[in-house]
């Protein structure tokens, strides 16, 4: 690992188990923990830090000065490359989804401030960029260049999730986890406890590539996993009255923060699915909560924290 990275991981907190103790819970003999890696850092909170450690060893050891990436206005991702490049000395480029929206997203702000250099694409020319999944792959690409695919979807990000997991020192059933591109959810079926099952709820209505993109990641075919599509709310960043008001409750309840694209999308599910007796009692899950908190600056509700 490279020495700059081992600086910048001193300075993170430890991710702790929170169990959630909830009526809900006890009448159907779950205990629900969540791994809470939305307390590592302020910013490079959550999945973000596990996703991008072993993608920046490679970025410092090959000796690229630039990372290029790709995401949305209020990408979480985009959010942390952007903070952490400038900690390391990397230049970064962000390639933003559609038109530049006046005023700039606080997202947006943030990763300027931080010294990210940002350029607009439209939506067809996004969606190409997702065919580029290598470092050099990206056309045009110069030298000292790194391309970084969208939301770091990279191979190398599964050795930083299994290290997020490898932290767990209480045996469990289940593994519950949100998913956008799928690259948290493969280094979670490849490293989760042996027996235990893992779901990934998807963030976005339609992902029928989810199971390819899983597969694709995995050095070999797994079993013990599914993709849950039926709590997307709508598709991807849509929230319903419902939703911000159960992640209204549990916030005040339970002093976690959550945000309604990923984490609190998952929780509800959770809830929802445990009330519906889908689930054996007595199972212990351990959710993962992979942050991302700074993405509710996007909705009209009222952060917790
Ligand atoms: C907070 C948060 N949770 C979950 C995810 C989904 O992760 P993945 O793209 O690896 O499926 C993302 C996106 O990267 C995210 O920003």
């Amino acid at each position: 690992m490279h020495p700059a990275l081992i600086r910048l991981e001193k300075t993170f907190s430890p991710s702790i188990l929170s169990r959630i103790d909830d009526p809900l819970l006890d009448r159907h003999r779950i205990e629900l923990w969540l791994k809470r890696d939305d307390l590592l850092h302020p910013v490079i909170s959550g999945n973000k830090w596990r996703k991008l450690k072993y993608c920046l060893d490679h970025v410092l050891t090959l000796g690229s000065g630039t990372v290029i990436s790709m995401g949305g206005a209020y990408s979480n991702h985009l959010h942390a490359l952007a903070f952490t490049g400038k900690v390391l000395g990397l230049k970064t480029v962000g390639l933003v989804r559609g038109e530049r929206p006046e005023p700039l997203t606080p997202t947006l702000q943030d990763c300027l401030r931080w010294g990210m250099e940002l350029r607009f694409v439209s939506r067809s020319e996004y969606r190409l960029l997702r065919h580029y999944r290598e470092h050099d792959a990206l056309p045009g690409i110069r030298p000292g260049e790194y391309w970084l695919p969208e939301g770091g979807a990279h191979a190398l990000a599964l050795a930083g999730i299994q290290e997020g997991l490898d932290e767990i020192d209480l045996s469990y059933d289940m593994l519950c986890l949100p998913c956008g591109t799928g690259t948290t959810l493969a280094g979670c079926v490849g490293a989760a406890a042996e027996g235990a099952s893992v779901i990934g709820f998807a963030a976005v209505k339609n992902a029928v590539y989810l199971t390819d993109e899983v597969e694709k990641l995995l050095p070999r075919p797994y079993t013990h996993w599914t993709v849950n599509h039926d709590y997307h709310f709508g598709g991807f960043a849509r929230t319903t009255p419902e939703l911000n008001q159960f992640i209204h409750e549990f916030e005040l309840k339970h002093k976690i923060g959550l945000e309604p694209v990923y984490s609190g999308k998952m929780i509800y599910a959770l809830y929802d699915l445990i009330a519906k007796n889908r689930f054996k009692p007595g199972l212990r899950m351990i959710a993962l909560h992979t942050g991302g908190l700074q993405g509710n600056r996007g909705f009209t509700r009222r952060p917790f924290s």
